[in-house]
């Protein structure tokens, strides 16, 4: 008989066999950031999760820095919509405002930003609407506009989430002209079609005013495609790629980061955490058991990044 249980015997020695770890170096922290004055304000769907004015946000950063987390993501939401966007380049954006003050306040924080339209676009989409379509190659030259001001605002890590065709290349070529050829991206590159994103788009006020995403985010029935879409990313310059969601795509990130060789992100998405919560509120799981289970999951699987709402928790319950 092969005793497998004197392994697990201890406490002591499950640690000492124990290959999966979480550290807090490995958590990314997403944060709402409102155009607005004094500002936090609970995101309904997403219970612990706020929208901050800027200077309100500064003072959450410095909570988060404390908690040794030290990446963190930034959504913009602003003040006015239009047909093109145009509130994500304009250099006095929300994000750019944003970035400059967060750069100004801590100099050990790395600044990533999501690179997408869908916040900023009156329609809800994450592109440049032509004939009821987001027309891709329109749309690349709205992200390459985007990506530099960010940039020049001070972010370090680009996000492109939208989904186009050519993007990556596309920004990478516009920061590498405008003279931010240190600027890494982080690409979206397997973002499925999924109602997991439901509070986020309740948090940003960014759900399609028709139709749907489906003719640019993936389909999740199907799996060969994603291996493309990350050798693609890779090939066109993406520093790290991305799998989101995370839970009911853990097959998908073990086959990526098997196939690959950049670092690859998992981004567990604002429906899986608001599930969580819901269950932990009503007293039916341990949250604090269920959230290191699952992001624990996460890393087996194969991500070496982990973006989640649960970071703030999961840093306190680490520590200890
Ligand atoms: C914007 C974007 C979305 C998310 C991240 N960037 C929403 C969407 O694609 O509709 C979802 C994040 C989450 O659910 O936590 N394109
Ligand atoms: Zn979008």
């Amino acid at each position: 008989m092969k005793r497998h249980r004197r392994l697990r015997a201890t406490q002591n020695i499950r640690n000492m066999t124990a290959e999966t770890i979480i550290s807090v170096n490995d958590l990314v922290y997403p944060l709402f950031i409102m155009e607005s004055n004094d500002i936090k304000d609970e995101i309904k769907s997403m219970p612990g999760q706020y929208r901050y004015s800027i200077n309100n946000v500064i003072k959450e950063i410095d909570n988060i820095q404390k908690l040794g987390i030290k990446s963190i993501l930034l959504f913009g939401i602003p003040k006015n919509k239009d047909e093109k966007g145009s509130g994500a380049y304009n250099s006095n954006g929300i994000i750019q405002k944003a970035v400059r003050e967060i750069k100004k306040n801590f100099n050990d924080i790395t600044i990533i930003t999501d690179i997408c339209m869908c916040e900023y676009t009156s329609h809800g989409h994450c592109g440049i609407i032509e004939k009821n379509k987001v027309n891709n190659d329109k749309t690349l030259e709205y992200l390459g506009k985007i990506a530099v001001s960010h940039a020049e605002a001070g972010a370090d890590i680009v996000a492109p989430s939208d989904m186009m065709d050519g993007r990556v290349k596309f920004i990478r070529k516009s920061l590498d002209k405008n003279g931010f050829p240190d600027t890494a991206i982080m690409s979206y590159s397997i973002k499925y079609a999924s109602a997991y994103y439901g509070p986020f788009r309740d948090a940003a006020g960014s759900a399609p005013e028709f139709g749907d995403r489906k003719s640019y985010q993936m389909d999740y029935r199907r799996k060969k495609e994603a291996v493309s879409e990350a050798l693609t990313d890779i090939k066109e310059g993406a520093d790290i790629i991305m799998v989101k969601p995370a839970l009911a795509y853990l097959d998908i990130v073990k086959t990526i980061s098997d196939s690959t060789y950049v670092p690859v992100a998992v981004y567990n998405v604002s429906g899986e955490y608001s599930m969580v919560k819901a269950a932990s509120r009503n007293g039916w799981i341990d949250e604090k058991k269920v959230v290191i289970e699952n992001i624990t999951a996460m890393k087996r699987a194969g991500a070496d990044i982990i973006i989640t709402y649960h970071a703030k928790d999961i840093a306190d319950w680490i520590k200890e």
